[in-house]
């Protein structure tokens, strides 16, 4: 096993498996997590026995819980910035040459639900939740925004994105957001079970079929969302939500 930043990179014959490993922070994409998954989906790509990535969560509670609030920068330069890299590395199971499954324990939050849904399939245990919670925090996600509507049809990703209540797995499975839901202790085995059927499947026909589904899902879309995002910084709400976030209190947002 291989340590890349906050993230171990194992090897099961012809299949990746990412581990998200900050479980203190629920694994939230930390600086070490962003780097993990950026450096383990290109090691995978570029090495000719693998065939197929999982990526989950480690310490059972969460996948993971999305950016690391703790870190948000206020400026708005630094904000953008800070939201291009984010981007990247949470769209990046879109991009990879081979496909990507995300075996969703518990939380799949902000990011982090956006992290699962730019993989290929979401295999799900029977205790994952997923949200858009940005709003709780007077903010918006950037890729959810573009991508959740083409999912789960345009209300229920407004519904999604301006409540932020979580869904279960079984709804998210209704929703077509997840392939399968699987009981907890068997996450890890359905989930490689599955990607050993695609592992067994003929290796370029499987990569043009993931490139073809993907065809038009380009970056131009998400310049608005990344333009939007150092702007709702700038709002009391986003400085409020995010600090009572910190406080470990309820938000007091501005009610007129
Ligand atoms: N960034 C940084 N740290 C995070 C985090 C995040 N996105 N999500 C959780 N954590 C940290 C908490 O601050 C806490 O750290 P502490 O023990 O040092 O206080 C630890 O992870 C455990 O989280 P906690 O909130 O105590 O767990 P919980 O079970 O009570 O609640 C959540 C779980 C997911 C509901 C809650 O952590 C949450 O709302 N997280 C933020 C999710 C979010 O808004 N993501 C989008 C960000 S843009």
């Amino acid at each position: 096993m291989l340590r890349l930043g906050s993230v171990n990179y194992e090897v099961r014959g012809k299949i990746a498996v990412l581990t998200l490993d900050e479980p203190n922070k629920l694994n939230a994409l930390t600086i070490g997590i962003r780097a993990g998954i950026l450096e383990g989906l290109k090691r995978a790509d570029h090495d000719d026995q693998i065939r197929v990535t999982v990526i989950t969560g480690a310490g059972g509670k969460a996948f993971c819980a999305g950016a690391d609030i703790g870190n948000f920068d206020f400026d708005p330069e630094k904000a953008r910035a800070f939201f291009i890299e984010a981007m990247n590395v949470l769209t990046a199971p879109e991009r990879a040459l081979k496909p990507v499954i995300s075996a969703v324990n518990g939380i799949a939050f902000g990011g982090g639900f956006e992290l699962a849904i730019a993989s290929d399939f979401i295999i799900a245990a029977e205790s994952a939740r997923f949200a858009v919670p940005e709003i709780k925090l007077g903010i918006l996600p950037g890729f959810a925004i573009v991508r959740l509507g083409d999912i789960v049809g345009r209300a229920k990703a407004k519904e999604m994105s301006m409540l932020g209540d979580p869904v279960g797995a079984e709804e998210a499975c209704r929703l077509g957001i997840v392939s399968r839901v699987v009981p907890d202790d068997a996450l890890l085995a359905e989930a490689l079970a599955f990607a050993d059927r695609i592992a067994s499947q003929p290796r370029l026909a499987v990569q043009m079929a993931k490139s073809f589904y993907n065809r038009g899902l380009g970056g131009d879309e998400m310049r608005h969302a990344i333009d939007g995002f150092p702007f709702l910084l700038t709002h009391a709400d986003a400085r409020e939500g995010i600090a009572a976030f910190r406080e470990k209190r309820a938000p007091r947002f501005d009610k007129k």
